[in-house]
């Protein structure tokens, strides 16, 4: 329930202007969020997706944004990514985009998303650059996932992400394996009801290491995308990071030791990077999903 409070009140306009435009609260908030988000504009992104793939590491790019419903905004977020996938490129970085189709038009009808996602994925298919769809909000799973079956058939670079605290996931994955694209494969970040979802305990582990066994034994690509230091650890164990179209993806500044630890082992690791001006709404997901967050954003800001 604060998680969920807390995601409200980050996407409250009225917030949102007053942090905009306080002198004093602003660059306070900023420099917290600069754990986790790479700065305001593009370069910034570009600029530490340089340095980490020059230490080895693979990276996905995001440009925050989510539940947009003017048309304008939509249109201004798509033409951002492509401007995004051109400069990268540009750069020959065959690496990862990842957004929410909320994003680019989702809010507004679907097919406004699915027209902007085939812009993006022809893009992104000219340089190599594979495309990554986040899971939003269970109310939404349907329509992405319709929307990703009918574009990843055209273009195969166009990746989902499934979340296995849904109940459906067991049943969706019999069907996304027959589907080209890479399967993220996450807990789940929404707060959702117990008939529809699992919440935090070993019984969803045994779920994620099932539903990954069925992807790896199955040949499909795959990110593992977890920060859970047991759970990876099982999977060690079990061999599965070694397989070679299985990559390990954390967010940037969660657990940058454990993922250098696994990069050192020769697995293929992946920073999740993002940048962009509404990145107070990144800093508050950060926070609710995981609240000792809150104790490093205000040491963070006081810290000289
Ligand atoms: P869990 O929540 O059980 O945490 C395990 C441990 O990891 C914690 O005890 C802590 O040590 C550490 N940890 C986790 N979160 C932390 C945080 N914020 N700060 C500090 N430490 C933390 N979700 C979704 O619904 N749709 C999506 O599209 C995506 N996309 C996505 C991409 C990538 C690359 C990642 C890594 C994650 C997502 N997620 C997501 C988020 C995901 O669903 C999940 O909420 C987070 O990864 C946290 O869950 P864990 O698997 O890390 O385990």
């Amino acid at each position: 329930q604060v998680a969920q409070a807390l995601k409200s009140i980050a996407r409250n306009q009225q917030v949102k202007s007053y942090i905009q435009q306080s002198s004093e609260l602003y660059p306070l908030l900023l420099k917290a969020a600069k754990r986790f988000v790479t700065g305001e504009n593009k370069q910034d992104g570009i600029e530490i997706a340089n340095e980490l793939i020059s230490k080895g590491y693979l990276i996905s790019l995001e440009y925050i944004g989510e539940n947009t419903a003017d048309l304008g905004e939509c249109i201004k977020a798509k033409d951002e990514f492509l401007n995004l996938i051109e400069e990268m490129g540009s750069m020959s970085m065959k690496q990862t985009v990842s957004f929410d189709l909320s994003h680019i038009g989702l809010s507004i009808d679907p097919d406004t998303a699915y027209n902007h996602l085939l812009e993006l994925a022809k893009k992104a298919d000219q340089y190599g650059i594979t495309l990554m769809i986040s899971m939003e909000e269970s109310s939404k799973t349907n329509k992405i996932l319709d929307i990703y079956k009918k574009t990843t058939e055209q273009y195969p670079n166009v990746g989902i992400t499934l979340q296995v605290h849904l109940y459906r996931s067991s049943g969706d994955i019999q069907e996304l394996i027959h589907y080209p694209g890479k399967i993220r494969i996450v807990k789940g970040a929404y707060q959702e009801s117990v008939e529809v979802a699992l919440s935090r305990s070993k019984e969803l582990n045994n779920r994620y290491l099932n539903l990954l066994e069925q992807l790896i034994e199955a040949n499909h690509p795959v990110s593992i995308a977890t920060h859970d230091e047991i759970l990876i650890q099982e999977m060690e164990q079990r061999q599965f990071l070694k397989h070679p179209n299985v990559e390990i993806e954390m967010l940037y500044g969660i657990r940058p030791d454990l993922l250098k630890d696994l990069k050192s082992k020769e697995y293929k690791c992946k920073v999740y990077l993002t940048y962009g001006q509404e990145w107070y709404l990144y800093l508050c997901h950060r926070i609710a999903e995981y609240p000792e967050n809150l104790y490093r954003a205000v040491t963070d800001m006081i810290d000289p």
